[in-house]
């Protein structure tokens, strides 16, 4: 979850690091440095904190020399968030320079070895190890050390690695954390992520697993550990620069969240021709969609969620037991799954390390794995059976909104699609389902233009200490997520109740003037939810609502609700989940937090 970004060409280096790691520090934040050679040595300057120390420090790069260089920006792992502990790292004499993504797992023995051998180390990381395990095997040749030296690393990485005694040469090597070339005219760059270099150049190489790519001002060649050169092919960035940045509005995830109808729209239409809906991408005979006997749902954070709305979504209408796990539970719990278990991955990023493990896991047992996954060509994509891919567009802000949404879309395509082939949908309720997908971006849109009225109600909640969801069904698999996105960006507690569930225990937390938020948008159990309601009003609540449009009651009750349109019950959660997000969006905003980057957080969390 951290950001790599490098050139090399006859322009000043520094000032291109900088502004490549601005647009990487949604992949963490808690360190920055650069690295260039100036000529006589390898500079380093790095920084604690925000990335705006580092701009401080080197005016923006302009005051550090050199025409090569790699940046990072760091979210730590080992060693606590420090200048020392922030990369590039150093050899001792200074000869080699590193960035790393990922963890290296087997540091301990490896630096243990180089103690004893008289080597020493300036900091508490894991990537320390790298370079000055480069620096100690170094034989006069920079590829043949590198190879050396990756050839004991256990664990994942990308590096980005610099040699004083080849200055016209960057080495980048990667396996299972993301990395890309750029290649531009008589300059090339390296990165961890397309942004980085968006300005510069459309056209990348994708490093694969254990491929090595040595990147020169004239061209760029990519090589196997055995020095064998590999073919690749020129991948040419099709979307833009502007669809990466803000578009006018104060923060990402706004404009996220108002990209949710063209993120819905562009995820579903796709995939639908002339009313049937169509999922080429799974590559799965109609006879072995039959012959599965459960569905098994595997991902972390939101991806999760839209997870746990699917288990009832797919219970309803396949009739097939769904088990859905938070990835990092699911590897470790000796899982009771075959190749008659179809298992479903959700990830926005496709590089979440848990997620990813867990799929490998399921596969090993047998089972196809269909990913459902947002960023083009990430390892979960590339490491899928199957690969259905969200088309909701880079998502910069860490907490997830219109990949959600698009999520869902793609849960509710395979329900239909799955439904039919398994004979449980008739052909009424077909067309039903074509016709409410369909319009769902337009309702989306109408709750977007809603936006003022929730900025209002957040106005009135802002300084909770303590906020509580509730719902059942698919209103409670919702509420989790409306839990999430409040707590992730304004720092206010909160927690989410199977309706039913909180006077077990919970409700005793209920007290005068507590907020509860109160989904009852699922009509079959609308009537539960009212007496969830005024069981904790008795108790002195406050309850904020969110039901269809033609719940009337629901405002006489509680006398402050949200309205969304009506839909099909399957479908409510697309637009439920919508006055959430602007809800906590609102509250983060009028509490003054940095919404697009919240404290602690990552947009990608590349380790286990
Ligand atoms: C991080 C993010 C969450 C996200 C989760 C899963 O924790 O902060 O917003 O839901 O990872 O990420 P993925 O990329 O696998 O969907």
């Amino acid at each position: 979850m951290c950001g790599i970004v490098g050139y090399i060409g006859y322009e000043q280096a520094a000032p291109f690091l900088i502004d490549g790691l601005e647009k990487l520090q949604y992949r963490g934040y808690d360190s920055a440095g650069v690295c260039t050679n100036d000529g006589e040595k390898l500079i380093v300057e790095k920084e604690q904190g925000k990335l705006e120390e580092l701009q401080d420090m080197t005016d923006n790069g302009n005051n550090v020399k050199g025409t090569v260089g790699i940046g990072h920006t760091r979210w730590a792992t080992h060693g606590r968030p420090s200048k020392e502990n922030a990369h590039p790292h150093l050899s001792q004499s200074g000869k080699f320079a590193v960035v790393h993504n990922g963890i290296i797992e087997n540091y301990m023995p490896l630096k243990q070895h180089l103690l004893e051998n008289g080597m020493t180390f300036s900091s508490q990381t894991d990537t320390e190890v790298v370079v000055q395990l480069l620096e100690y095997y170094y034989d006069g040749s920079f590829i043949d050390t590198v190879i050396k030296v990756v050839s004991m690393l256990k664990g994942s990485y990308a590096l980005g690695i610099m040699c004083m005694d080849d200055p016209d040469e960057i080495i980048a090597v990667r396996k299972g954390s993301p990395l890309i070339v750029g290649i531009g005219e008589k300059e090339n760059y390296l990165a961890s992520d397309v942004p980085a270099i968006l300005d510069k150049t459309r056209n990348i190489y994708r490093l694969d697993n254990d491929e090595i790519a040595v990147i020169r001002r004239d061209g760029v060649s990519v090589i196997d550990r055995n020095k064998n050169n590999i073919e690749k092919s020129v991948e040419i960035i099709e979307w833009d620069i502007d669809a990466a940045q803000k578009g006018g509005y104060e923060h990402f995830m706004m404009k996220e969240i108002m990209e949710q109808p063209k993120a819905v729209r562009d995820t579903v239409f796709s995939r639908i021709k002339d009313d049937r809906v169509i999922l080429d991408e799974i590559k799965l005979t109609p006879e072995q969609i039959r012959d599965f006997q459960k569905i098994n749902i595997i991902a972390c954070g939101s991806a999760y969620h839209v997870g746990v709305v699917a288990k009832y979504i797919f219970e309803k209408i396949l009739r097939k037991p769904v088990e859905v796990d938070i990835a990092s539970e699911f590897k470790y719990r000796d899982p009771i799954i075959d190749e008659k278990t179809l298992t479903i991955v959700i990830s926005q990023s496709g590089e979440t390390a848990d997620t990813k493990e867990a799929m490998e896991e399921a596969q090993k047992l047998g089972s196809h794995a269909i990913a459902i996954v947002n960023v083009v060509g990430s390892t979960i994509a590339s490491e899928a059976d199957s690969v259905i891919y969200t088309l909701a567009g880079p998502e910069i802000a860490v907490a997830t909104t219109k990949a959600y949404s698009a999520q869902l879309a793609v849960i509710y395509l395979m329900a239909v699609y799955f439904g039919d082939i398994l004979g449980k949908i008739n052909q009424e309720d077909y067309k039903y389902y074509i016709s409410e997908l369909k319009s769902l971006p337009e309702k989306i849109k109408s709750i977007l233009e809603t936006s003022e009225s929730i900025k209002d109600i957040a106005q009135k909640y802002y300084e909770c200490k303590d906020i509580f969801f509730i719902g059942r069904n698919i209103d409670y698999a919702l509420s989790l997520e409306g839990s999430l996105k409040l707590k992730e960006i304004s720092y206010i507690h909160s927690e989410a109740y199977a309706a039913g569930e909180l006077k077990h225990g919970t409700i005793s937390l209920i007290e005068d003037g507590t907020l509860v938020i109160a989904l009852a948008t699922y009509g079959r159990l609308y009537e539960k939810v009212i007496s969830n309601i005024k069981e904790v009003q008795t108790r002195g609540a406050s309850v904020l609502a969110i039901g269809c449009e033609d719940q009337t009651e629901l405002n006489k009750i509680t006398g402050n609700t949200i309205f969304i349109p009506k839909a099909c019950d399957i479908m409510l959660p697309s637009l439920a989940v919508v006055p959430m997000q602007l809800l906590a969006y609102y509250v983060a905003s009028f509490k003054g937090c940095d919404i697009d980057k919240p404290r602690n957080l990552a947009k990608s969390v590349t380790v286990e």
